[in-house]
């Protein structure tokens, strides 16, 4: 008999779930002609903020993008140099080399991958920090420059993670809350800042065909399009559903996994946008899962100071991560996984380490 494999994600069975809702408004878009702004996107914007517990949002075509401008609205521009963690997705430096800067990548803690607030690499040409929550784990780093929470992995924290002055937030389809599509939201608690990036993601719009430089950047167009914002509200609610059902998966795991496989520590308020633990022999556990039908990833193979695009960069030394990123495992945790798929995935690791 073929047994289904157990998936590390299932965009399709999520869509399932709330596919009449998801349906009838799209639908409603379609037939409203309002593709570009109008009241579902300023609906998105009042409750996704709200969602994750700041006072304004603004929606861009990406997290990417939401990085971006959350970094144009701090001012940093060339020359600069922001610090970003070595374990994290790409774009979290990426964006930094996007406004010109420099991303300046730091090694990580010993218990978990994310920075660490003791050897943070700063110089006199530090203009801010990127503090990533990673997997949804809260970072807890203050700094003595502007702070940009990178929220993408976030979503459903109860309370979402808030240190900094801006957050950017990721709708990739597989994020817990998933748009069907790219789509992003940048973070603040200030009006002003709020109208600026509003402003920056709008080509520096102030009335029809007048374009001006915002906090000395020139804008572009990075708006989040209404068929993705409707399909966004569509899902908000289902949100504490697949959270609940993610943290008890996640417990089971802790309970129940093989000893040779080390736990992560997981702060109450936690997502569990992603379960990640460390082994020995990563390739072939991951051969050995495979094998017995369970899907995994690897969040993240190489610390960002080891890519070829940020190649050369005044990064610290990354020992730590490189240790983290040889034995990070990711398993199956959304909330399409049940108790008996997490018994196969414990019961395919096996008592013993390959
Ligand atoms: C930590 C982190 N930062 C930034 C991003 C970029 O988001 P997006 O893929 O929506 O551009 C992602 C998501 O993929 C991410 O996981």
């Amino acid at each position: 008999m073929n047994v289904a494999p157990v998936r590390m994600a299932d965009t399709a069975a999520r869509h399932a779930r709330v596919a009449p809702a998801v349906e009838a408004a799209v639908l409603g878009v379609l037939r409203s002609g309002r593709y570009v702004g109008g009241p579902v996107v300023d609906e998105a914007r009042r409750r996704l903020a709200e969602s994750f517990g700041w006072r304004h949002g603004v929606t861009t075509n990406s997290g990417t993008d939401a990085l971006v401008y959350a970094l144009l609205a701090t001012g940093v521009g060339p020359g600069d140099e922001v610090i970003v963690p070595a374990v994290t997705f790409f774009a979290t430096a990426g964006a930094v080399a996007r406004v010109g800067a420099v991303p300046v990548v730091a090694d990580v803690r010993d218990d978990l991958p994310l920075l660490d607030a003791a050897t943070l690499p700063l110089t006199s040409r530090t203009r801010a920090v990127i503090v990533v929550h990673l997997y949804g784990e809260p970072c807890p780093v203050v700094a003595p420059v502007p702070v940009i929470d990178d929220l993408a992995q976030c979503a459903g924290a109860t309370p979402a993670p808030k240190h900094g002055h801006l957050g950017a937030v990721s709708f990739y389809p597989t994020k817990t809350l998933g748009a069907a599509g790219d789509a992003g939201l940048v973070l603040t608690d200030d009006e002003a800042t709020a109208a600026a990036l509003l402003q920056l993601t709008h080509h520096g719009m102030t009335h029809l065909y007048e374009h001006v430089r915002v906090r000395g950047a020139v804008g572009a167009n990075s708006r989040m399009d209404a068929i993705q914002a409707a399909v966004l509200m569509a899902h908000l609610d289902d949100l504490p559903t697949r959270v609940a059902t993610r943290r008890d998966n996640a417990a089971h795991y802790d309970a129940t996994l093989p000893a040779w496989v080390r736990r992560l520590p997981r702060h109450p308020s936690h997502p569990v946008h992603h379960y990640v633990v460390r082994v020995p022999h990563r390739d072939a556990v991951r051969a050995r899962l495979s094998a017995a039908g369970v899907e995994t990833a690897v969040y993240y193979p190489v610390p960002l100071s080891r890519q070829p695009a940020l190649a050369g960069g005044p990064h610290a030394p990354t020992p730590r991560a490189e240790a983290f990123c040889a034995e990070t495992l990711a398993l199956p945790v959304h909330e399409g996984v049940g108790p008996a798929e997490v018994e196969r995935v414990v019961a395919a690791l096996g008592s013993t380490a390959p």
